[in-house]
């Protein structure tokens, strides 16, 4: 175990009050990516008490290995139209930032206010790239993590926790 399901919780509430305050009289769009974010969108939105619309985007880059492989394709675009709305990404974890970087890029060209990121987890020692990361949740070590969203192969997404994948 590495992030207790207690845990989560309190530190989504943080964000949530954080996020809350900066995007009040926004017009906010929570994008998460699919599939690793669904927990934490699910969570992270009710926590939101402000009017928001959420869409999803899928990406690609792992497979069944536990390393980004560097190039991120974009597999599923958004719904929404986020022309002049204020964006923000939201995913499970960023490791080497590739995919949050690429995806970053991708939003931009869409002509949103903004586009910024939320994380649940960050491994920075990881980082191949450079992204701006504006929401944390925590930052662990460079440990492979399961759990809350997180798979290894398909595996794993439904536990309430995160874990080390040796520790599930
Ligand atoms: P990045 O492009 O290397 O930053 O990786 C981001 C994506 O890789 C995340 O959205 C996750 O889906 C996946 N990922 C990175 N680290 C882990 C991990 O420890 N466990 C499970 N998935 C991970
Ligand atoms: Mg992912």
């Amino acid at each position: 175990m590495l992030v207790s399901q207690k845990d989560i919780a309190a530190r989504v509430a943080e964000l949530g009050g954080a996020i809350a305050r900066d995007y009040a009289d926004k017009r906010l769009v929570l994008v998460g990516v699919l599939q690793g974010a669904i927990p934490f969108v699910a969570d992270l939105m009710r926590a939101l008490p402000i009017d928001l619309t959420v869409d999803f985007v899928r990406t690609s880059s792992y497979g069944a290995g536990t390393t980004s492989s560097g190039t991120v394709q974009l597999v599923a675009g958004l719904t929404v139209d986020i022309a002049d709305r204020h964006v923000l990404i939201v995913d499970d974890i960023v490791d080497t930032g590739h995919t949050l970087a690429a995806l970053t890029r991708a939003l931009e060209t869409r002509n949103p206010q903004s586009v910024r990121t939320c994380v649940l987890l960050d491994k920075t020692g990881r980082r191949e790239t450079e992204v701006t990361i504006d929401y944390v949740g925590f930052t662990i070590p460079n440990v492979f993590v399961v759990g809350y969203g997180l798979d290894y192969d398909g595996l794993y997404r439904n536990l309430p926790h995160v874990a080390t994948l040796e520790g599930v």
